[in-house]
């Protein structure tokens, strides 16, 4: 085989994926970049697909994938599982859309309730982004104070109060270290948005506590993932977690975990596996079964701001119907037993891979911890990512692309930038044809 190059495995794909270069381009004509979410793009342009079923996925051109996008986390059953499709119909049957609650609400509620530790109360919108800027508001009002702190590299929805510091041009003056500056990642956000967020550095125990306890009387609630992917992989360390937890109540300020993607990491979240009890929950992704549904949750102390009234949230599709039935059955499918399964699966991803890069001292290697994960090139091998700009600094986004290219190439299709999510029909084989599958990748790359 020829050298694997960006511009080959680029070639190679447009060739493969003829059909959705073309529809790309034709859904220019009306759509700004083609689609509505910019997260589609894949290199050059985005994959169409006709259909999706189990575990893999069907592009307009009538190739099968193995899907590790899985819909950004969020299709932890894959495609069309019959207990899904199964509450979908008969929820469509019973009408779709109501100027009145319905009981399936409550039980989606009591479910989370039941599972996840910190959570007493819980309200519903139509996504994670929603259920972030919730989850501000309700630290605000419970509060009375406005700022909102974040760590760089998270991402909490595109709000013009959260869109903030995810992405931080390394080029421009992000500010040190220890303190970052507040930058907004989109064009539009006013300046007021981009003030009232301090910034933070992922697991720096010394900078984070400086800078909480000098705006403390200012800042209402601190939100934070477990483990974040969308600005380069870092998982945030336990006892910088929990010291996080002893200083925010010292401080009176709101501990928010966004759990969008962390959920499917645990039976009752990940907030269990550090032991930490937040005082806001934000879930979405796997929660609507597919379909779109955010929530917040918190313990009734602080929810009962929206139960007084004080604080006011309503949208016209918040705790739809539809979203809510297939909610219910698929958390229905997520036992202990499921969880542990998807959890394994990852395992077996983790330690093959990175026994084997480290073997052959590779700087390629797999980053996270349960079914949601990252494989990237770093500019050495064995790097430790503790912080954004760790990642920023060292990755190697030439050879971290050819490696999501190559994989689309060769029949597995993960997000662009190197994440992937495993999936419950997924065999053993397909992990397994996966993980020989990347090796491939990586010895074309190092050749
Ligand atoms: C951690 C986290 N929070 C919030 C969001 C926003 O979710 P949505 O795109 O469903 O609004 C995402 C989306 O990727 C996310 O990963």
């Amino acid at each position: 085989m020829s050298e694997l190059t960006l511009e080959t495995s680029i070639e190679n794909f447009t060739k493969r994926f003829a059909t959705s270069a073309e529809l790309s381009r034709t859904g220019r004509e009306v759509i700004p970049g083609g689609y509505s979410r910019n997260s589609f793009n894949f290199g050059p342009h985005a994959v169409y697909v006709e259909g999706g079923d189990g575990a893999y996925i069907t592009t307009v051109e009538g190739h099968r994938l193995l899907d590790l996008n899985n819909n950004f986390t969020v299709n932890v059953l894959g495609h069309n599982h019959p207990s899904v499709l199964g509450a979908l119909r008969k929820s469509i049957e019973t009408g779709i859309s109501f100027g009145n609650p319905v009981t399936l609400e409550t039980e989606l509620a009591r479910i989370l309730v039941d599972r996840i530790p910190s959570v007493e109360k819980v309200q519903f919108s139509c996504s994670a982004s929603e259920s972030c800027l919730s989850a501000v508001r309700v630290a605000r009002g419970y509060t009375g104070k406005t700022k909102i702190a974040k760590f760089e590299g998270g991402y909490h929805g595109f709000t013009d109060p959260l869109q903030i510091s995810v992405h931080p041009d390394p080029e421009q003056d992000c500010g040190p270290d220890a303190a970052p500056r507040s930058m907004p990642d989109s064009a539009g956000i006013p300046g007021e948005d981009r003030d009232n967020v301090i910034v933070l550095t992922q697991n720096d125990r010394e900078g984070t506590e400086a800078i909480l306890r000098a705006h403390a009387h200012q800042i209402a609630c601190v939100i934070l993932e477990l483990e974040s992917a969308s600005g380069g992989f870092v998982t945030l360390d336990r006892d910088f977690v929990e010291s996080l937890r002893e200083l925010t109540t010292e401080l009176g300020i709101v501990l928010i975990f966004d759990e969008t993607v962390t959920l499917r990491a645990s039976y009752h979240g990940m907030q269990s596996d550090y032991g930490v009890t937040p005082d806001m929950t934000v879930m979405g992704k796997m929660i609507g079964g597919g379909l779109p549904l955010g929530a917040i949750g918190g313990s009734s102390e602080v929810m009962d701001v929206l139960e007084t009234g004080a604080v006011s949230i309503s949208g016209t599709h918040h705790g739809h119907k539809i979203a809510v039935s297939a909610g219910i059955a698929l958390m229905e499918e997520m036992t202990e037993e499921t969880f542990a399964r998807l959890n394994s699966m990852a395992e077996r991803v983790i330690s093959e891979l990175n026994d084997w890069s480290e073997a052959r001292n590779s700087p390629f290697a797999v980053y996270g911890s349960m079914s949601h994960l990252a494989y990237g090139y770093m500019l050495e091998p064995g790097l430790k990512v503790g912080t954004h700009r760790d990642y920023w600094r060292n990755v190697d986004g030439t050879r971290t692309q050819i490696c999501s290219l190559e994989l689309a190439n060769r029949g597995y299709f993960p997000v662009a930038r190197g994440d992937f999510s495993l999936s419950l029909p997924m065999t053993d084989d397909d992990i397994g044809g996966y993980i020989e599958t990347v090796k491939e990748i990586v010895m074309d790359i190092e050749r």
